[in-house]
C-alpha cells in the first residue's frame, strides 16, 4: 500500500467491501473502458466485481500480480484501478495497465497512479522490467506511458482481438535503472 505520500490519490488493495464502488465504476465507463480493455464485457453485476477482487487478493498473496484500487484522497472514492499483471518475481518483470473511471480523466491521477505502481514494482517486489502494451490510437496512454519515461520498443501488428477487431499493439517498457526519481 502507498497511502502515505500525499498527492491525489492513494493505491490500496481491493477488498470485498470495494465490490459495489468498483463495479458502480465500471458501469459508469463501460463504454469508454470496452473500446480498450477486454475483460468490460465480463463484469455484469456486482458479483463479478467480488470475484474479480478474490482472484485479485490471491494473485497479490503468490506474486503473480498487484491489483491495486486507486482512491482519491480528499474522497476516499475509487477513482480507477491500477495493476502488474503478468507478474514474475523471478524474471524480475511485469505488464502495467491503469484505468480510470470516465468522470475522473484529464486530472492527472492515472499518472500518479503509474508512478506509484512502478516504485512498488521496482524498489519493493525488485522487478527489473516493466512494459505495457496499447493501441496506436490510444493518445492519452501514450501520453502517460512517456511522462512516467517509458520507451517505446516495437509495434506489433494484428496482435489480438478486441471486441471482434484486431488490433495492432504498440510495445513500451521501462527499466529500474530509468525509473524517473
Ligand atoms: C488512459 C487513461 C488511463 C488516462 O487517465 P487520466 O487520469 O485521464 O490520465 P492523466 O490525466 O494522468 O494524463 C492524461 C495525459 O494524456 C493527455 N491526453 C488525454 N487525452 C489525449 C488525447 N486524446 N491525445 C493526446 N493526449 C491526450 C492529457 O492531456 C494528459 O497529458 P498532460 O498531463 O501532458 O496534459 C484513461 O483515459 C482510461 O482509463 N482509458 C481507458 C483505459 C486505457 O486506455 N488504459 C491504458 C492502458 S495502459
Amino acid at each position: 500500500m502507498t497511502a502515505d505520500e500525499g498527492g491525489k490519490i492513494f493505491l490500496r488493495p481491493l477488498d470485498e467491501s470495494d465490490a459495489a464502488a468498483l463495479f458502480e465504476a465500471v458501469a459508469s465507463s463501460r463504454s469508454r473502458l470496452k473500446r480498450r480493455m477486454a475483460w468490460v464485457g465480463s463484469i455484469r453485476s456486482e458479483g463479478d466485481c467480488r470475484e474479480f477482487i478474490r482472484s485479485s487478493f490471491a494473485r497479490n498473496r503468490d506474486r503473480a500480480a498487484l491489483v491495486e484500487g486507486i482512491f482519491e484522497r480528499r474522497t476516499r472514492n475509487l477513482a480507477g484501478v491500477a495493476a502488474l499483471t503478468r507478474m514474475s518475481v523471478a524474471d524480475g518483470r511485469a505488464k502495467m495497465s491503469l484505468w480510470i473511471r470516465q468522470e475522473r480523466v484529464g486530472m492527472g491521477l492515472a499518472v500518479d497512479a503509474g508512478r506509484r505502481i512502478l516504485k512498488t514494482a521496482f524498489l519493493k517486489e525488485g522487478l527489473q522490467r516493466v512494459y505495457a502494451r496499447i493501441e496506436p490510437s490510444n493518445r492519452a496512454a501514450r501520453r502517460i506511458l512517456q511522462k512516467l519515461g517509458f520507451n517505446y520498443e516495437g509495434c506489433l501488428r494484428r496482435e489480438k482481438k478486441l471486441n471482434g477487431r484486431w488490433v495492432d499493439q504498440e510495445c513500451w517498457g521501462l527499466l529500474k535503472s530509468e525509473l524517473k526519481k
